[in-house]
């Protein structure tokens, strides 16, 4: 309460696992139950990790590159957040006007869909395992991360903590779908399942036409050189950013009224720069961080640039 500066802000939804919104009370038991299709292509991530710039990919590629639809239907809509409900009622009664119930939204939407979510496995619906749909994952260096997801968490959390005391909550699993580690190792350690593709935000920003070939094999789609070329021009950050068909300017500003991210002095999509924990980090915080990545990762292959 303390940290998100309202009370039950965030809950403790099952137990030492993982901090939820409280209405995820009201979703879980129907996410777990959740009916999976086999051309389903589910895109799972810890927030912040370039999620919401591959699920653009994802489905543009898989809608043969329609940007008119991707520029007039917001993301939350053609590929939503299958815990987005949660989300939006959390930050007041959103929720209620544009996704009365985002579970039953992604019931009913025609094939092939395309869902995202954050939540970690043990809270995703169980049929995934059984069914196999396509999976991408996202990750990121945890220290670029944590820096998003302060910025995210203050504008979508209330959150009341200095960057130090957030990164502390952070690597002991106290902010939002933590711990972090468990998340990403969940995922990495089915990398090799041949309905996983495992991705990371730096090799996305290193090389995106790579990327966009890689996901375009995983979904058995072609492009070509004219489509990679169109595709890059679209999902650059700074069109993203001005893209109110994924920047979630449109959802902010229904509730908080018009020019929110000038207001607050932020963006959704706000700075796209590996690296930028630099800017936050003192030695001693970047040294504590390499500790805890260093313990987590020991011995399973994960590296972060
Ligand atoms: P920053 O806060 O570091 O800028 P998610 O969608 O998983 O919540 O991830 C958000 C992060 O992805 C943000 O990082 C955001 O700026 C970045 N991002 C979104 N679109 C991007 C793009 N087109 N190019 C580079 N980074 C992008």
């Amino acid at each position: 309460d303390k940290a998100f500066g309202v009370k039950g802000a965030m809950l403790e939804f099952n137990p030492g696992k993982c901090l939820l919104p409280p209405y995820h009370v009201k979703f879980a038991q129907q996410i777990i139950d959740a009916p999976i299709r086999e051309d389903d292509i589910w895109l799972i991530s810890f927030p912040r990790t370039g999620s919401t710039w591959c699920q653009e990919m994802i489905w543009l590629i898989g809608n043969d590159l329609d940007f008119d639809g991707a520029r007039s239907t917001i993301q939350q809509i053609r590929a939503p957040l299958i815990e987005m409900s949660t989300v939006l009622i959390e930050i007041d009664s959103l929720g209620k006007e544009l996704l009365e119930n985002s579970v039953e939204l992604i019931n009913n939407l025609p094939s092939p869909r395309y869902i995202k979510s954050h939540l970690p496995l043990s809270l995703l619906p169980t049929e995934l395992d059984k069914v196999k749909p396509k999976i991408i994952y996202t990750c990121r260096n945890p220290k670029d991360m944590c820096v998003s997801y302060y910025h995210h968490c203050k504008m979508f959390h209330r959150l009341q903590l200095t960057f130090e005391e957030f990164s502390d909550h952070l690597m002991r699993g106290l902010t939002p779908l933590g711990p972090v580690f468990s998340h990403y190792l969940s995922f990495w350690n089915k990398r090799h399942e041949t309905n996983i593709l495992f991705l990371k935000y730096e090799d996305m920003k290193r090389d995106l036409r790579g990327t966009l070939k890689k996901i375009a094999d995983f979904m058995e789609k072609s492009l070509s050189e004219e489509d990679i070329d169109k595709l890059c021009e679209f999902l650059s950050f700074q069109n993203m950013r001005e893209n109110k068909g994924c920047n979630f300017e449109g959802v902010l500003e229904q509730k908080h009224g018009k020019d929110f991210f000038k207001r607050v002095g932020d963006h959704f999509i706000r700075k796209g720069q590996v690296g930028d924990w630099k800017n936050y980090m003192s030695p001693e915080l970047s040294k504590r961080f390499d500790d805890w990545i260093e313990e987590n990762t020991k011995g399973t292959g994960l590296t972060f640039d």
